[in-house]
């Protein structure tokens, strides 16, 4: 796409706030469009400043999508937007989605030759590798110091008691919500996914397990869920071995992630995004550390510091925001930009649509895992038309339809009768 404007629709509007309030500080993108079912939602994103008058705000995806835009950012529900790239991908629409790609292994099939047959540009919104910590990470990891990466760990925490309003709250319409029926393995671009880009590196084989307590998370008003923590087992095409929760709900809030080579071991301090620890093997020192063998440093701000970004952007980017722009170090303006640059043919994304959905499989498989005593899954490879054709059929979800039925994939353990309460989501 050459330098004319680029115009934007925006399908969600909660995580869409922070979507238009970046592209807004951008010379040449324009917010075209919000599509928001829910009033509370627009009400918000005006009281804030964030939605104005230039920006046609439709309820009605099919009015929205069809409204003039070059592409669509998907925020909407976690398991359905698939669903709804595939509609923009068939009328010629660019696509950036938020994680999940896909919630079915059949949805990933069908993204993949949506894209193939659109020859429209799909990216997956994996913002946590821009935080400055895992930056870095990915910086040390290219660099080559720590040798070959043979194992990585990640670590996202976050409890329900930080959860957003609207699934808190909300009548008996919030048990049809995603997050109610989300087991933990399915939210995992913010630990295996950001592994993923700092070794850029794809899994290839997965298993799970998980912790149960499912009286703790009825108390919590999480009636459909069993599971409080997950931990999947990743083995990737370097042959490297990575462990990575889901969204676990065990607290504090905490991302934190680790990487170990030959050389020795980078990890970001936990509890602070924005630093890194890095230590080395005695043989593997160098000499301007003398004896100490480690570092521990603040690296310059991720965007800055990243192939993202340089100095003929700002002017394009005046509005360059250091850390106050959504998630740490402003990690949700460099995703908005990097889409942009990828549409203006100024950058590749790590995260394609073949990335996204094996990274989708591996929370899709983990949780077959969980369900299967850890049994270990193949992660298909997306790219091959004839291999992944057969799992075409393979759509099992824990997630409700839109009536609230969820009768597919449990959500739980399998021992649990979670469907004791399925009554509270009439
Ligand atoms: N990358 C991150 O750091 C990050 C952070 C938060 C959320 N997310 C992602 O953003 C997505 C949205 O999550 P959320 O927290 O905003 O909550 P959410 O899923 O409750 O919000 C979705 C919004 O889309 C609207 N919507 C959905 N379908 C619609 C339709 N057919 N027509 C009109 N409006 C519709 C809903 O009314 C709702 O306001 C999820 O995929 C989530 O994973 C990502």
């Amino acid at each position: 796409m050459s330098r004319k404007t680029i115009k934007i629709g925006v399908f969600g509007g909660h995580r869409g706030r922070s979507f238009i309030k970046n592209f807004k500080l951008m010379k040449g993108v324009k917010v075209v469009a919000l599509c928001e079912s829910n009033q509370e939602e627009i009400d918000k994103a005006r009281e804030l400043g964030i939605l104005d008058d230039s920006i046609a705000v439709y309820s009605d995806f099919n009015e929205f999508i069809d409204c003039g835009m070059d592409a669509v950012v998907l925020c909407n529900f976690f398991h359905e937007h698939a669903k709804y790239a595939k509609i923009a991908l068939e009328k010629k629409i660019h696509v950036l989605s938020e994680t999940t790609a896909a919630p079915t292994l059949k949805e990933c099939v069908e993204l993949c030759q949506a894209v193939e047959k659109s020859h429209k540009k799909y990216m997956l919104a994996a913002n946590t590798s821009m935080m400055p910590g895992p930056n870095e990470l990915r910086n040390i990891a290219k660099s080559g110091v720590l040798g070959q990466i043979f194992y990585g760990e990640a670590e996202y925490l976050h409890p329900w008691e930080s959860r957003p309003e609207a699934v808190i709250t909300g009548g008996p319409e919030r048990y049809k919500h995603w997050r109610k029926h989300l087991p933990r393995t399915y939210y995992n671009m913010h630990s295996l996914g950001a592994l993923m880009e700092i070794t850029e590196t794809l899994p290839v084989k997965v298993s799970g397990k998980c912790v149960y307590a499912p009286d703790f998370c009825e108390r919590m008003a999480q009636p459909f869920n069993g599971d409080v923590h997950s931990i999947t087992v990743s083995e990737m095409d370097n042959g490297a071995v990575f462990t990575s929760t889901g969204c676990s709900s065990i607290g504090p809030m905490s991302k934190w992630f680790r990487i170990s080579g030959e050389n020795g071991n980078a990890e970001t301090l936990r509890f602070d995004q924005n630093g890194v620890r890095v230590d080395y093997m005695k043989y593997a020192i160098p000499e301007e550390l003398g004896e100490t063998g480690y570092k521990l440093y603040y690296p310059e701000h991720a965007g800055l510091n990243s192939d993202i970004f340089d100095e003929k952007d700002n002017k394009d980017f005046p509005g360059v925001p250091a850390g106050n722009s959504g998630h740490y170090g402003g990690c949700d303006f460099w995703i908005a930009l990097k889409f942009v640059k990828y549409l203006r043919n100024e950058y590749t994304p790590f995260f394609d649509v073949y990335r996204a959905c094996a990274l989708s499989a591996a929370a899709i498989l983990s949780w077959r895992s969980v369900q299967n005593n850890g049994k270990e899954y193949d992660i298909p490879d997306f790219k091959n038309k004839r291999s992944r054709r057969k799992y075409l059929k393979d759509d099992a979800s824990p997630f409700p339809d839109e009536f609230g039925d969820f009768d597919f994939e449990p959500c739980s353990h399998p021992d649990y009768d979670l469907f004791k309460n399925k009554e509270t989501t009439k």
